[in-house]
């Protein structure tokens, strides 16, 4: 199996072949996500949600997060795998933001990081490549900026907001960003903005036209209750699955089936 790192994300931009990239929180989840043949693990901020159960991504910290990263890039040695920065982070200045993709690296052994934010974290994103950590934009829809946004919805519709999207794109991409993230924005700006870019795009919520895609495993396996936003594609149905075969343990247990003679000693 062939390892993947950021210049081959560069390659499959210019061969015009998409890749799909999935979160990952832990060592066994990642090493499945390797051998199904994902070659880009993200490990987001979104753990706020699925691994600490909070409504939001704003509390999480880099503590919570360093040793989630630890256990994907033991599990997936083969994969490019990118950690989220969380919020308050990076934002402070540009020494904070430094220090903090530093301790990803050092403590983690992640290979990239991302950030949230277009023109107004260029210099950020600057600081962190010129330190030597990669970095991956995420501009359109940023939930670390839920409070600002007003809710979950769509960025860049309309003429100015998707004038504002392109710059922000720019700005990432001058900034030395190696890739950027497009949440929730219609499919024509997510196109065009591919094709302004020399860096992939990465879409999520944003069409069919972007180098790349980025899911929430939980969301795309039906491990997350309740429901879904309408760029969530559901593949499996891990949660029933999982809810079955612990019930099914339980009720073996009280009923003495299990453990049968087969797995005793
Ligand atoms: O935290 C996350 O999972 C993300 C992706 C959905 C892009 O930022
Ligand atoms: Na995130």
């Amino acid at each position: 199996r062939r390892v993947t790192r950021i210049h081959h994300l560069a390659q499959w931009k210019a061969e015009g072949t998409p890749w799909a990239m999935l979160t990952a929180y832990d060592y066994s989840s990642a090493a499945a996500f390797e051998d199904a043949g994902i070659p880009v693990l993200l490990v987001g901020d979104s753990a706020a949600n699925t691994v600490y159960g909070l409504d939001s991504t704003a509390p999480v910290t880099v503590d919570e997060l360093l040793p989630l990263v630890r256990g994907v890039v033991r599990g997936a040695p083969h994969a490019l795998v990118i950690a989220d920065l969380p919020f308050g982070s990076y934002e402070v200045s540009t020494a904070q933001a430094v220090a903090t993709a530093i301790r990803f690296v050092k403590e983690a052994g992640a290979h990239a990081v991302k950030l949230e934010g277009g023109t107004a974290r260029a210099e950020t994103i600057r600081a962190i490549v010129d330190a030597g950590v990669p970095v991956m934009g995420h501009i359109g829809f940023t939930p670390q900026h839920l409070n600002a946004l007003g809710g979950f919805r769509v960025q860049g519709r309309g003429d100015d907001a998707a004038a504002q999207l392109r710059a922000d794109a720019q700005a990432v991409q001058a900034a030395g960003a190696f890739s950027v993230v497009l949440e929730m924005v219609p499919a024509a700006v997510a196109t065009e903005v591919t094709a302004e870019l020399e860096i992939p795009t990465v879409g999520i919520g944003a069409g069919v036209g972007t180098d790349a895609q980025v899911l929430v495993w939980q969301d795309m396996a039906g491990m997350t209750p309740g429901r879904k936003p309408k760029f969530v594609k559901v593949y499996a149905q891990i949660g029933e699955d999982l809810r079955a075969a612990a019930a099914q343990y339980a009720s073996d247990v009280r009923t003495r089936a299990f453990p049968s003679e087969e797995y005793s000693f």
